[in-house]
């Protein structure tokens, strides 16, 4: 048994990093998933989506094959996210009802991993009260997990293998794509950043980038395998390099990518902090790299910025929007923004409302402030009622909402440019996929345009949405 410790988790070691190329082999012994069924729910960012196609394609090599019914599957595994209390309580309310599954299935095996499993509260809770949770297993050892879910099958006892910090970066694990004509490629791990708010530096341990050579080996593989569109991923990818190299940097990886020929290249998080000129430069120079940018602004306010060590002013941030919106052409950009945040007040969330009024952009994502033990946050006050946070949501949420339908309407009658991916939900023949700006758009058309990027002109703009008719 190994569990984790946040102490440990919050160290920054100089280590030297390995790269380790052979690390995944699926032995005959290990086959013990015939006839059986797997079923993985997936919390969190995309770095755990991507994290579950791996597990699904490890799964997949041990015989198991997917079952969407979790309540018929032989092997459940939850891939957790630790960001906020509601994720967390998501997980705990799915576990109960496993355990009732259990108490009719006694042989379902249940697994959990992906950041909760890093908590030293999550996995101590595990241990002393769900001695039903058969595994439990880091992010920094995914690598291991046939090998304990064999285990496991055979010895019917809990087993937690849970590192504190990172190891090595373990090249070539297989996946399994959610996505045919899409895929999310992690360029680095890790993130150092260390806002005050936020636990993934405990749960993702430190900076580790990818060697350019192996996410370019990727992408080419990707191509030969008919993906139009990769996601180059981070927790703050602008940063991308600066761990391994003295001077290939996020621009170079770009530029790298962008001449594979691949036909789309987005990229997610940026952080304000390392974003340069240079990569707006890049940016427009290859059709390739979308003008699409998620650039978390959090707050408004400086006091607050500087509360939750974001490394940046409001005015230094609006200077940087400007250089984008301004320097490449049709970009959209999103962002993230917490209310609440301890000691934010009401002319500090003005404040917020003012920079969103300013950069009217095309999409945020909004959250309510929430401790995370063991962060540096978590020790401040939380002095703000849940009745304001609540009011303080829905004024955001407003503007966010308003300036959405104000970008979409912009579109309007205009031709975008189009990855199909499959039929809409909305029924009716309807087909779907993302605008170069990462749109939603619903698109009448014939379906022989599945997995092709074409044009379409804009009929309607919606706030969440848009509707298209292809034209070419
Ligand atoms: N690496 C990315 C963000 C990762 S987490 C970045 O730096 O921008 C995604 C978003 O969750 C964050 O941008 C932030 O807005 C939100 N978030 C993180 N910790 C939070 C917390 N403790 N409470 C509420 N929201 C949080
Ligand atoms: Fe969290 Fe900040 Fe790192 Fe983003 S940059 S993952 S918000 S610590
Ligand atoms: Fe959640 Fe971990 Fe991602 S905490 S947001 S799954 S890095």
């Amino acid at each position: 048994m190994k569990t984790p410790s946040m102490i440990e988790a919050k160290k920054r070691t100089k280590n030297k990093v390995n790269i380790l190329y052979n690390e995944y082999n699926i032995t005959d012994d290990m086959k013990i998933g015939t006839n059986k069924t797997y079923h993985i729910k997936t919390y969190g960012c995309q770095m755990n989506e991507h994290d579950s196609e791996v597990i699904r394609a490890m799964l997949e090599d041990m015989g198991y094959t997917n079952n969407d019914t979790m309540e018929k599957a032989d092997v459940i595994i939850l891939n957790t996210c630790a960001i906020r209390e509601n994720a967390h309580n998501k997980v705990f309310g799915m576990l109960g009802r496993i355990k009732h599954l259990r108490e009719e299935r006694p042989n379902i095996i249940t697994c959990l991993c992906g950041c909760m499993a890093q908590e030293e509260i999550v996995v101590n809770e595990i241990k002393t009260k769900m001695k039903w949770v058969d595994l439990v297993f880091g992010t920094h050892n995914i690598h291991r997990f046939p090998i304990l879910l064999n285990e496991v099958a055979k010895n019917k006892e809990q087993e937690i293998e849970v590192y504190s910090k990172e190891g090595d970066i373990i090249e070539n694990l297989p996946y399994i794509r959610d996505n045919k004509y899409k895929s999310w490629i992690n360029i680095m791990y890790g993130c150092d950043k260390f806002c005050t708010y936020c636990i993934v530096p405990y749960t993702r341990g430190k900076q580790r980038s990818r060697k350019h050579e192996d996410i370019i080996l990727e992408v080419n593989n990707l191509i030969k395998d008919g993906v139009l569109e990769v996601t180059l991923l981070g927790q703050n990818v602008n940063a991308y390099g600066k761990d391994l190299y003295d001077d290939y940097r996020m621009e170079n990886l770009l530029e790298d990518v962008a001449k594979t020929g691949i036909k789309r290249i987005k990229f997610v998080t940026s952080h304000p902090w390392d974003f340069t000129d240079n990569m707006i430069e890049i940016i427009n120079k290859y059709d390739n790299i979308l003008p699409f940018i998620h650039l978390p602004v959090q707050s408004g306010s400086n006091n607050i910025l500087k509360l939750m060590g974001r490394r940046y002013t409001k005015e230094s941030y609006l200077t940087l929007f400007n250089k984008m919106r301004e320097g490449i052409k049709n970009i959209s950009i999103t962002t993230d923004i917490i209310v609440g945040f301890p000691n934010e007040t009401d002319e500090d969330f003005e404040e917020t409302l003012d920079l969103y009024n300013k950069c009217k952009f095309d999409l945020a994502y909004t959250f309510i402030y929430s401790p995370r033990v063991g962060t540096p946050a978590a020790k401040m006050k939380d002095n703000i009622t849940e009745d304001e946070k609540k009011e303080r949501l829905e004024r955001l949420n407003k503007l966010v909402s308003k300036y959405a339908l104000e970008s979409n309407k912009k579109l309007l009658n205009k031709k975008v440019s189009v990855l199909i991916e499959g039929y809409s939900e909305k029924g009716n023949d309807m087909l779907m996929g993302y605008t170069d700006t990462n749109k939603l758009i619903n698109v009448k058309g014939d379906k022989k345009n599945i997995g092709k990027i074409v044009n379409v002109k804009v009929t309607d703009a919606k706030t969440w949405s848009l509707n298209g008719e292809i034209i070419d």
